[in-house]
């Protein structure tokens, strides 16, 4: 496995991955959920790389950038067991040149919902995929559905700035209670741990309401609500009913489907989650 830590060196080193090569773009602390993409890059592509880098315009001012957890030998040493080709380590200097001015704005797809509540976090999202797409240039990405707005965002991204890559999203991997994997997890405490599973309990039995003819998006958010409410260390920031690709709310839901998800604070950490309620729209080339 070569490990590059300067843009210079990647380029080098790019020519030598057999294609075609799958990507897996993280900001490391690496858990089950990417090493579930790392396998499905494995198992369509030729060759595998991987990126580790906290990207600091991704990050609003109070947000967490300084305290976000790292742990590079270990990323490595992960990375390495998975037989991964090549991983890009770069520095923030790297990425952004003294100066650097131009980003990506992904409009109004990357304003509503994390977007509402992270302005500009999308725009950083977009800017840096864009950046390492155009350095590792490869033939898929694969993204976890957990950051179910990031797919749309990035989607949106390549489709409509004409990226010479195809997008691959995974199924969010789950601990055994429910929870989904995060590296923000570590900041929660027992009793928090213990009620956060209650976001996919809610998620999912909105999802059966759904399942069983409920289409009115306020009855599959109240349901979630009703969930979740009972567990004080839990404060909901919102729960949505969204169109799958535009991510407009919408008031019921049709043959397209709809993407049903929630943000929520335990104490430190800011928890999201989603649940596809299948349709028409999932398997468009739009979504
Ligand atoms: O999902 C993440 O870890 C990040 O948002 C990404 C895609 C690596 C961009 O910094």
């Amino acid at each position: 496995m070569k490990v590059v830590r300067a843009v210079a060196e990647l380029r080098a080193a790019r020519p030598s991955l057999s294609s075609p090569v799958g990507f897996v773009p993280t900001m490391g602390y690496l858990h089950e959920g990417h090493l579930s993409l790392v396998r499905a890059a494995a198992v369509e592509n030729d060759s595998g790389a991987v990126s580790i880098f906290v990207n600091p315009t991704q990050f609003g001012p109070s947000e967490d950038l300084a305290a976000y957890p790292r742990d590079l030998s270990r990323d490595l040493g992960l990375l390495e067991m998975e037989g991964v080709d090549l991983v890009f380590v770069p520095s923030a200097e790297d990425m952004y040149s003294p100066g650097a001015s131009v980003t990506v704005d992904p409009g109004t797809v990357g304003e509503r919902l994390e977007g509402a509540s992270r302005p500009g976090h999308f725009r950083g999202v977009a800017t840096v995929v864009t950046k390492l797409f155009n350095l590792v240039q490869p033939d898929r990405a694969y993204f976890g559905q957990k950051d179910a707005q990031q797919v749309a965002v990035i989607r949106a991204l390549v489709r409509q700035l004409f990226l010479a890559v195809e997008i691959r999203d995974c199924p969010t991997v789950r601990e055994p209670d429910g929870l989904a994997l995060s590296s923000r997890n570590v900041y929660l405490s027992p009793r928090e741990r213990l009620a956060a599973p209650a976001l996919y309990e809610g998620l999912s039995a909105a999802r059966e309401l759904w399942s069983r003819g409920e289409t009115s998006a306020a009855k599959l958010r109240e349901h979630v609500c009703r969930v979740v409410e009972p567990h004080p260390e839990i404060r909901l920031e919102y729960v949505s009913v969204a169109h799958p690709a535009t991510l407009e709310e919408i008031e019921s839901v049709d043959e397209d489907g709809a993407l049903l998800s929630l943000a929520a604070r335990a104490g430190r950490a800011r928890l999201i989650d989603n649940v596809r309620l299948e349709g028409a729209a999932w398997s468009r080339e739009d979504v």
